[in-house]
């Protein structure tokens, strides 16, 4: 029976690293995947975590299971961080948590309540939206649909377009935005935007999906979660997909999380107990160690001071590394628009929708070895002060411009 099977195509983000992995050249240059590098090219665990990581290694008794939905104290801090504290949601015990194995599981732990709990059919995803996105819903049946969203023109984003595909989207359907730094353009709503998205999801009675995975990645912790707070302000229903892979880099630890907020605790608790069931025969449990990371630093004022600080650390290199990319590509005559470089310093975290084409994409990584997702998205945290000067020599080329 095995052997008649085909070869199946590589990821279009994790299938780069493998090739990038599989590449002699020592100069090559990894800008797929969305995982964060300093100045040095590297990826070191935070030093909160360290320090929340000792903590836990000293003083856990016990690799017993956990909930099927997590460990409490773990779902309470998620939920102060994507609503606040003091919010109405947290205070009345109008939302849950399950503690997932990263932002995809908490993806497809959505995605199986959307289709066998509420018995939808249909999902909305921005046009364009993350490479898994289709494919993780695809994978539980529901019906995948593409409401504009990015503008080429303007490089920005196309918010009449959007709102008037929203505005035909049938009443229950589900609509996934992305909280903030949406992946792969790098182009958010405003507030006042998202306002109007709110207002309108509320009025199709629509059931609002965040994918909530760069929090602190754009602005900071609490602007990057004004829209979802928009929709929450607008929507007394609505799920949250989150991720710790990125702001608190603990990619290989998969500690994500799967948020309903319901209108009332009595709703919260039925949802939450439909959840716990499609969990246990998916994945049973999560793993402890990750969460458990996340909750010590949370828990403590001074290791939470001390994340906040290495979150703007990486925000912080990203925006400039977004400034030295359009410097270097400016001096050597490179104009990814029409209108130049400058939308690349306006996009908002991790990424860079550069405006590359797939052929000139492809051409980069065979003849340069830099490994850029088929789509243009670039990864600027993969950008440094040591290999920008080969990537704008090297994008000039592919380009016809002047180098
Ligand atoms: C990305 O978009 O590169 C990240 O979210 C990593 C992934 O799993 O694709």
């Amino acid at each position: 029976m095995f052997k008649s099977i085909e070869m199946a195509p590589a990821d279009p983000i994790l299938g780069l690293s493998e090739a990038f992995k599989a590449d002699a050249n020592a100069e090559k240059i990894n800008l797929g995947v969305g995982v964060y590098k300093d100045a040095a090219g590297g990826t070191p665990v935070l030093k909160c975590i360290k320090v929340a990581e000792a903590k836990l290694v000293d003083t856990e008794s016990t690799k017993g299971y956990l909930p099927i939905d997590g460990n409490p104290v773990y779902g309470q801090k998620v939920r102060e961080l994507l609503f606040g504290a003091d919010s109405e949601v947290v205070k009345e015990g109008r939302a849950a948590t399950s503690h997932t194995p990263g932002g995809t599981g908490a993806l497809r732990v959505a995605g199986e309540f959307i289709k066998n709990v509420l018995g939808v059919n249909t999902l909305w995803l921005s046009d364009p939206s993350w490479a898994n996105h289709a494919a993780v819903f695809g994978a539980v049946g529901l019906e995948v649909k593409k409401y504009p969203y990015f503008d080429k023109a303007s490089n920005g984003l196309n918010f009449d377009g959007m709102i008037e595909a929203l505005k035909g989207v049938g009443e229950g359907e589900v609509v996934l935005l992305h909280g903030c730094c949406h992946n792969p353009t790098g182009v958010d709503p405003s507030v006042e935007q998202w306002e109007k998205i709110a207002e309108v999801l509320a009025e199709k009675k629509a059931l609002p999906l965040v994918d909530f995975a760069y929090q602190g990645f754009g602005v900071g912790l609490e602007e990057d979660a004004a829209g979802l707070r928009a929709v929450v302000a607008k929507n007394k229903e609505l799920l949250v997909c989150s991720s710790f892979s990125k702001n608190f880099g603990l990619y290989n630890e998969r500690v994500g999380a799967f948020t309903i907020v319901a209108e009332d605790t009595e709703a919260v608790k039925k949802a939450q107990s439909q959840i716990k069931v499609l969990i246990r025969r998916i994945y049973s449990n999560p793993p402890a160690h990750g969460g458990a990371a996340v909750a010590n630093v949370l828990a403590d004022a001074d290791l939470t001071e001390q994340w906040y600080g290495e979150l703007a650390e990486m925000r912080e290199r990203i925006a400039e590394m977004r400034k030295l990319f359009v410097a270097e590509l400016d001096k050597r005559g490179v104009k990814l628009s029409e209108a130049g470089n400058q939308f690349i310093v306006d996009q908002c975290g991790m990424f860079s929708f550069s405006g590359l084409t797939k052929e000139q994409v492809e051409v980069l990584k065979k003849e340069h070895s830099i490994y850029i997702v088929g789509s243009g998205r670039i990864n600027v945290a993969g950008i440094s002060e040591k290999n920008v000067g080969k990537l704008c020599d090297a994008i000039a080329s592919v380009t016809g411009a002047a180098v």
